[in-house]
C-alpha cells in the first residue's frame, strides 16, 4: 500500500512543534519507560482498525495494539458505540455499583475458568498488587515468589528482577528502579522461568514464608512449558501457597478462556487487564470466592479483611467497552483467524529472514509474536540475555522506518483487525528492512 510511511527524516513543523513542547514538559519526551531514537520517534494522532496515523498523516501498521489492549484494533465500531452510549448515560459512579459493572462481573465469572468471584481494579498493576495482598492476607505469610524477567506491572513488589542485566542471584531479587524500599524487595523471591527443579528447591526451603507464586503464562514472548505451569499448581497445593496466574496479557487473548484454557490449568487467582477494560480504565482479579471474599467491605475491622479501593473501580464506560469486546471475541472463528494470521506472519517472516541469511527466529504463541536473534524458542531470561539484542533492536528500528509500528525489542500483537493487505505490506517492509540490515 503506497500510503505506508517510510522513514521519518522530515518531520513536519507540526510534529516538530509538538516535540518541542513534549521535550520541555515530559521527562524524556515520552510515555512510561519507552524512549525512541529521533529518527523513529513520532507523535500519533489517530488509529482505525490495524492502522495508525501520525500528526503528519503518515500511515503505519500497528503491532503494538495499545500494549495488547486493542485486540479488535483501533476504534472498533461495536466498542465505540457501546462506549459512547455509556458516556451519554454517565461516565462514572463512585462508591456504588452501576448496572453495567454488575452485568460484566457476571459475564467474567461465567467466562474466566477459575472465577468464582471477581473484584474490580483499574489497571493490570493494581490487579497484581491486590492479588499479592490477598494472598498474604489469606495465608498469613509475607513473601511472593516471581520468575526472573516477568512483568507484573509498575509497583514496588512487581519490579524486582524484571529487567536484570545478568541472571543468577536466586532466590534474592534485584530491584529494577531507584526508590524501591529494601523491605519490599526482600519480600520477593525470584526463580528462573520454566525451571521446576530450581523452583522445588527454593520452595522446599522457604515455603513457610511464601504466600503465593505469581507467573505469566507466556512470559513476555517465552511460552511456559505446560508441565511447568502444572508443576507450579502442584507445588502450591503441596505447600498451601496460592497460585496467581497473571493473565493481564493472555486473558481473552490466547483464546477466549485465556491461558487457563490454553494450558488447562486452574490458578487460585488470575489477574486481568487490557482486553478486560476494552482499552479503558478497568481490570480485575478473578478466582476463589474464599480468597477474593476477603475484600468484602462488611468484613472491615475483622481478621483477614483486605483493603481494595479506587476511584475508577467498576468504571461503566470501560465496562461497556469490555462487554462489546467480549461479544465480538465470542463470535465463531475469531481466534482461529487472529492466531492463524500470526502463524502465517511468522512462517513467512522466517522464510524472508532465512533468505537474507539473518540469524533470527519469528516466534509466536497465539497472537503474541516477535523476531528474536536466537536459535530456538527461549526458555528463560538467561536465553533472552544471551541473544543478540542489539541486532534485534536494529532490525526493529528498520521495520519502524518501513512504516510498521513496533517498539524495538518488545513483544508485539496481532489483532482481529489485521488483514491480508497488512500481511502483504508487512512482509514487503520486512524484505526491505532485511536488505538494509544486511548492508550494515
Ligand atoms: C503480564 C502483565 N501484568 C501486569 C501488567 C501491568 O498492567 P498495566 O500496565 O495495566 O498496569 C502488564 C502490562 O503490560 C503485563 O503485561
Amino acid at each position: 500500500m503506497s500510503s505506508i510511511a517510510t522513514k521519518n527524516s522530515s518531520a513536519s513543523s507540526k510534529q516538530r512543534a509538538l516535540f518541542a513542547i513534549a521535550d520541555r514538559v515530559l521527562p524524556g519526551s515520552g510515555l512510561g519507560s519507552y524512549s525512541l531514537a529521533d529518527d523513529i520517534r513520532l507523535i500519533y494522532s489517530h488509529g482505525k482498525g490495524s492502522r495508525m496515523w501520525d500528526v503528519d498523516g503518515n500511515e503505519y501498521i500497528d503491532y503494538v495494539g495499545g500494549a495488547g489492549a486493542l485486540i479488535l484494533g483501533h476504534s472498533h465500531p461495536a466498542v465505540v458505540k457501546a462506549s459512547k452510549a455509556q458516556l451519554d448515560r454517565g461516565a462514572h459512579m463512585f462508591g456504588s455499583l452501576n448496572d453495567v459493572a454488575v452485568m460484566l462481573a457476571e459475564r467474567l465469572v461465567d467466562d474466566i475458568p477459575c472465577a468464582e468471584k471477581i473484584a474490580y481494579a483499574t489497571t493490570g498493576s493494581e490487579a497484581t498488587g491486590y492479588a499479592m495482598r490477598l494472598a498474604r492476607a489469606f495465608t498469613g505469610r509475607s513473601k511472593i515468589l516471581k520468575f526472573e524477567g516477568a512483568y507484573h506491572g509498575n509497583h514496588d513488589y512487581a519490579i524486582v528482577s524484571t529487567f536484570p542485566q545478568q541472571t543468577g542471584t536466586y532466590p534474592q531479587g534485584v530491584p529494577d528502579s531507584c526508590g524501591q524500599p529494601d523491605a519490599t524487595v526482600s519480600t520477593m523471591l525470584v526463580c528462573p522461568y520454566n525451571d521446576l527443579d530450581m523452583l522445588r528447591r527454593i520452595v522446599a526451603e522457604h515455603h513457610d514464608d511464601i504466600a503465593a507464586i505469581i507467573a505469566e503464562p507466556v512470559q513476555r514472548i517465552i511460552p511456559a512449558r505446560p508441565e511447568f505451569l502444572h508443576g507450579v499448581r502442584a507445588l502450591c497445593d503441596e505447600y498451601d501457597m496460592l497460585f496467581i496466574l497473571d493473565e493481564v496479557v493472555t486473558g481473552f487473548r490466547l483464546c477466549y478462556g485465556g491461558a487457563q484454557q490454553w494450558y488447562d490449568v486452574r490458578p487460585d487467582l488470575s489477574t486481568h487487564g487490557k482486553v478486560v477494560g476494552g482499552g479503558g480504565p478497568l481490570s480485575c482479579i478473578a478466582g476463589r470466592a474464599d480468597v477474593i471474599g476477603l475484600s468484602d467491605p462488611r468484613l472491615k475491622g475483622r481478621q483477614g479483611y483486605t483493603y481494595f479501593n479506587g476511584t475508577l473501580h467498576g468504571n461503566p464506560v470501560a465496562a461497556a467497552a469490555t462487554m462489546a469486546m467480549l461479544d465480538e471475541l465470542g463470535k465463531p472463528g475469531v481466534y482461529e483467524r487472529m492466531n492463524g494470521f500470526a502463524d502465517d506472519l511468522c512462517r513467512e517472516t522466517q522464510q524472508i529472514l532465512d533468505r537474507h541469511g539473518i540469524p533470527a527466529i519469528a516466534e509466536h504463541t497465539g497472537s503474541l509474536w516477535q523476531i528474536l536473534f536466537m536459535e530456538k524458542t527461549p526458555r528463560n531470561q538467561g536465553d533472552v540475555l544471551a541473544s543478540d539484542q542489539e541486532s534485534m533492536r536494529r532490525l526493529d528500528t528498520l521495520l519502524m522506518q518501513q512504516g510498521q509500528y513496533v517498539l524495538p525489542g518488545v513483544r508485539r500483537f496481532v489483532s482481529t483487525a489485521h488483514t491480508a493487505q497488512d500481511l502483504e505490506d508487512t512482509l514487503r517492509g520486512l524484505d526491505s528492512a532485511c536488505r538494509e540490515f544486511s548492508k550494515t
